[in-house]
């Protein structure tokens, strides 16, 4: 039994907060505005007290950057039972939205799903919300009713990392102070997106009166994903608003929801209960995610049934939904409601669905600020059959609903949604970590997350590893959840099981999970077209970064192919290695061969359409190798064509519309192979040195100058005009995004490791495209800290200094030709204008280098 549950079944809100409120670090506002203007937030006398009443009903908290946790409240005093208002936002101009900046309807999340929570304050004394907040900057604290109220402390009582960026194991700083906020935003962003182990609890509560769901995104049973045709009956006492559930929909949610409301008793009821939405006495029935829309994920409008009786709350109803061919008859304590399909609008949204009106699993979750018990759920057959009883009063219900506390420490896709463990996002995530919080328990975790849940053997997706499972989620029930498709996504998670090696040099792990692995390549082999040699999508799935035929695809397939090669070298399994090797080459060949388009000199979308370029194209025909260096050269100048707005459109043909979204996700795989091609030649270029400009001083920078949209976080997508992408769902602290945290380490400051576990590493920058003149920072090893610094000096002089850490060397390089240098003040020796410097373990170099 857990401490969560334990206090609930002591039913001793005292005992529940010395159990919980030990954990977590206290994260106060930085600012905050009763009236006019912001003052400085002071957690020490009653600096930061502030009383809110009916002249001044509202204050807004500031936390500065994004954060995650509990928010709470203290009160000091009260003229009476008052209720407040919580409304939490990433972007400022969530304040001013109805539902700030949510609803998250796409799934659970072991979060709050509303970003507008009410609490009934009756004493004095902590208020905290039973949910987490996965990730805000702003919250608006709203006094609803008459009297007033004095808070003394508000803010978030956080699992995550909050430490300031300059403290961490990797940090990087330079002349530009621009690229110093943008390295900065990575950190940010994986310190709130990553959730340590034993932080999330769950967001139901299991008593022995049945599970007390407050307003949440329902959570579904995995047991009745293949039925069809059935009637679901369970018993519920309305504590507060109203009760809610789903039948006949997909384990992810996506189906027909049921709100039931009470009669709304004046004394227990939310004076802003949103009576257009959730009238009292009426079952709400909307088909999608929820009740409202949110951006991408649509919701039919909401259907509104009056119950000819007064809903009470605190009395038990029986409730069932019986499912047939026209729609569905719900049943309250003998009273029908006929719900047909012909009076709903049924959106489409495949994604979370069942793909069928009748077919499909049940789940409970009530509406935003209801509370109610749910408990003896039965389900029965058209035939009277019972295929399903649960008395819904075991802790056991947490793993059947995919909503078990979270023991695994995994990195999110974002922080405040999906909040889903996508794996195809963790491609830039881990070296984020990697040059930064160096948090590898968030790495190794997040691999093994994924490990634990391959499709078995009898699954079409046979050797694939789901690609999104929740946090809460079984490992159990991987088919059931049938999280697969973007087939590239396990590509990716390829090259980040292939990276963690590179810095860790952890072989034990590789070995352990090595048979697993082996499937997963094997398992993106058929991939492989026979007549084209390139990449093609199967009919099992679809791929996110680039088309079948295509340059970005093959070439990501074969750089992984080549890198497992690696991984098959380790554990001594060298035929295999070879054999993925040769895949790899002829796959680059084929690419050579058939989508190199020598009049426009880029590497061609795909193998439809010769004169279409795309950004992941080009970029992995670098990273992988397979560009020489006059193609990689033209092809970054033939990004121009792709110019749209602050960044890069993703292909050719995608619409210059204001509405097109730049995407730094796939832009990241482009910043790193420029600056590759960059650190690799001897001359500065024009075309390389505006790409990089345009991604970093534009791109990026629309991440760090907007204070009105400003978390200290990296955003899922961007607006040409550099407004946040997908308005106000876009996550501003989306990992995916964050790229350029490690290239700016790697190839900036320049530190890379050339063998596992850092043993060689490269002191290697990139100096002649990007506008800075001098970078210094430390690049966390497995045995200590690399620091490194270079300065770019007058008349074509550099200095750099390192050192090594101990058991390992380092060689230095720089990207011009070299006239003359000293090593700690020797002579070096110049060979065919290159330097010839090692660095041993242990030992730091000074080296001061004149230009040819
Ligand atoms: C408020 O805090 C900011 C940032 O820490 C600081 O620069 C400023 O001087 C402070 N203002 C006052 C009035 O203390
Ligand atoms: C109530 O819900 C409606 C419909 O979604 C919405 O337009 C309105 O802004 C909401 N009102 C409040 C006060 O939140
Ligand atoms: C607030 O709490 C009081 C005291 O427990 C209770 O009587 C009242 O119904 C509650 N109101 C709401 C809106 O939950
Ligand atoms: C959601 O938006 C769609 C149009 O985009 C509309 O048809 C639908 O009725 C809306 N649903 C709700 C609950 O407002
Ligand atoms: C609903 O029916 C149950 C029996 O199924 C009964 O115990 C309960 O009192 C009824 N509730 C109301 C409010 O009538
Ligand atoms: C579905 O149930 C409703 C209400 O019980 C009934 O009127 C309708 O005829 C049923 N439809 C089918 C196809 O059985
Ligand atoms: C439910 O029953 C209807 C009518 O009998 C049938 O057409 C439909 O295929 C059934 N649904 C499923 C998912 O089997
Ligand atoms: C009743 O329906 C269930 C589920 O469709 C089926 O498994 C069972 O065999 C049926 N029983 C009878 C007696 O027809
Ligand atoms: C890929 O190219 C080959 C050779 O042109 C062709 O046979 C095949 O249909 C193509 N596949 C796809 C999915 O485009
Ligand atoms: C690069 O490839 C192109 C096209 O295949 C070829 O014409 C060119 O000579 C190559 N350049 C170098 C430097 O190898
Ligand atoms: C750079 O070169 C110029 C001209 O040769 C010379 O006057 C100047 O002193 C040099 N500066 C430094 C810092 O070496
Ligand atoms: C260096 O390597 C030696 C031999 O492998 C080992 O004994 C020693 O502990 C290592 N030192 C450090 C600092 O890792």
């Amino acid at each position: 039994m857990s401490a969560r549950q334990l206090a609930i079944f002591t039913c001793s809100s005292l005992l529940f907060a010395s159990l919980i409120g030990a954990s977590g670090t206290i994260i106060l506002p930085t600012r905050y505005q009763v009236n006019a203007g912001f003052t400085n937030y002071t957690s020490h006398g009653n600096a930061s007290c502030f009383t809110l009443d009916q002249t001044n009903p509202l204050v807004t908290l500031d936390y500065g950057t994004e954060i995650g946790g509990f928010p709470f409240f203290d009160v000091d005093s009260l003229s009476g039972a008052v209720q407040i208002e919580a409304k939490y936002t990433e972007p400022m101009t969530g304040l001013d939205a109805p539902f700030g900046d949510g609803p998250w309807t796409f799934a659970n999340g072991l979060s709050n799903t509303f970003r507008v929570e009410t609490f009934n304050v009756t004493s004095t004394g902590r208020m905290e919300s039973f949910f987490i907040q996965g990730g805000l900057r702003w919250q608006n604290l709203l006094l609803l009713t008459e009297g007033s109220v004095r808070i003394c402390q508000a803010g978030i009582r956080s699992g995550n990392d909050r430490t300031p960026v300059n403290e961490l194991p990797g940090f990087f700083e330079s002349s530009n102070d621009l690229y110093n906020e943008i390295w900065a935003l990575g950190p940010r962003t994986v310190q709130q997106a990553c959730i340590a182990a034993n932080t999330a609890p769950s967001t139901w509560e299991v008593t022995a009166d049945g599970v007390y769901l407050r307003g949440q995104q329902p959570a579904q049973s995995v047991m009745g994903a293949s039925f069809a045709n059935y009637t679901m009956t369970f018993h519920t006492k309305i504590i507060r608003g109203g009760t809610g559930w789903k039948v006949a929909t997909g384990v992810g949610g996506f189906g027909p929801y049921f709100v039931l409301t009470s009669e709304y008793p004046p004394g227990s009821t939310f004076v802003n209960t949103n009576r257009t939405i959730v009238p009292p006495n009426t079952l709400a029935v909307g088909y999608g995610w929820n009740l409202v829309n949110q951006t991408s994920l649509t919701t039919g409008k909401v259907n509104h049934y009056p119950l000819p009786f007064n809903v009470k709350e605190g009395d038990w109803y029986e409730v069932s939904t019986t499912i047939n061919a026209t729609g569905y008859g719900v049943v309250v304590n003998g009273t029908e409601i006929f719900v047909a399909l012909d009076d709903l609008q049924i959106v489409s949204g495949s994604t979370g669905g069942s793909g069928s009106l009748t077919g499909g699993t049940w789940g409970f979750g009530p509406y935003q600020d209801q509370i109610a018990l749910v408990r003896d759920v039965e389900v029965h057959a058209q035939n009277g059959t019972l295929l399903y009883e649960n008395p819904m009063t075991s802790s056991s219900v947490l793993e059947e609903f995919g909503v078990m506390a979270s023991n695994h420490s995994v990195c999110l896709d974002g922080a405040k949604r999906d909040r889903l463990v996508w794996s195809g996002d963790f491609v830039h995530t881990y070296r984020v970590i990697q040059s930064s919080t160096d948090r590898s328990d968030f790495i190794v975790g997040s691999l093994e997350y994924w490990l634990d849940r391959q499709a078995s053997n009898s699954s079409e997706y046979s050797g694939y590893f789901s690609m999104s499972p929740a946090m809460g989620q079984s490992a159990k029930y991987v088919n059931t959840y049938n999280a697969f498709g973007l087939l590239d996504y396990q590509l990716f998670f390829l090259q980040a099981f292939a990276g963690y090696y590179r810095h860790s040099a952890d072989q034990d792990f590789v070995v352990k999970h090595w048979s697993q692995i082996k499937e997963g390549v094997e398992a993106v082999l058929p991939l492989i077209d026979e007549q084209s040699g390139l990449a093609v999508a199967t009919d099992i799935g679809a791929f996110f970064s680039g088309s079948s035929n295509g340059t970005a695809v093959s070439a990501l397939l074969a750089d992984t192919l080549s890198q497992m090669a690696e991984i098959a070298s380790v554990v001594g399994e060298n035929d295999v290695a070879e054999t993925w090797t040769r895949s790899a080459n002829s796959i680059k060949d084929a690419i050579r061969d058939q989508l190199w388009n020598a009049q426009l000199g880029f590497y061609a979308v795909d193998l439809s359409d010769s004169t279409e370029q795309s950004i992941t194209g080009s970029a992995w025909s670098i990273l992988a190798g397979i560009s020489n260096a006059t193609q990689a050269e033209s092809s970054i100048a033939a990004l121009s064509a792709l110019r749209l707005g602050v960044g890069y459109k993703t292909s050719t043909s995608v619409a210059n519309a204001s509405t097109t979204d730049l995407a730094p996700f796939l832009s990241g795989f482009l910043l790193e192979a420029i600056l590759q091609v960059s650190r690799n030649s001897s001359q500065a270029n024009q075309s390389r040195a505006t790409a990089i400009s345009v991604l970093l001083d534009q791109l990026w920078a629309a991440m760090v100058n907007q204070d009105e949209y400003y978390t200290g976080g990296t955003w899922e997508y961007v607006y040409p005009d550099g407004r946040p992408g997908l308005d106000l769902y876009t996550s501003h602290a989306h990992p995916w995004s964050a790229a350029p945290t490690y290239v700016l380490t790697e190839y900036v400051l320049g530190i890379q490791a050339t063998s596992a576990g850092f043993s060689e590493w490269a002191f290697r920058p990139a100096m002649l495209d990007v506008n800075v003149s001098w970078a210094r920072g430390r690049v966390p090893t497995p045995n200590g800290p690399i620091r490194a610094s270079w300065q770019l000096g007058q008349n074509g002089t550099v200095q750099l200094n390192v050192c090594a850490p101990k058991n390992t060397t380092g060689i230095v390089s720089v990207p011009f030709a070299v006239q003359s240098y000293t090593v700690n003040g020797k002579d070096g020796t110049v060979v065919k204008d290159k330097l010839d410097v090692r660095v041993s373990g242990g030992s730091c170099a000074d080296v001061y280098i004149v230009r040819k």
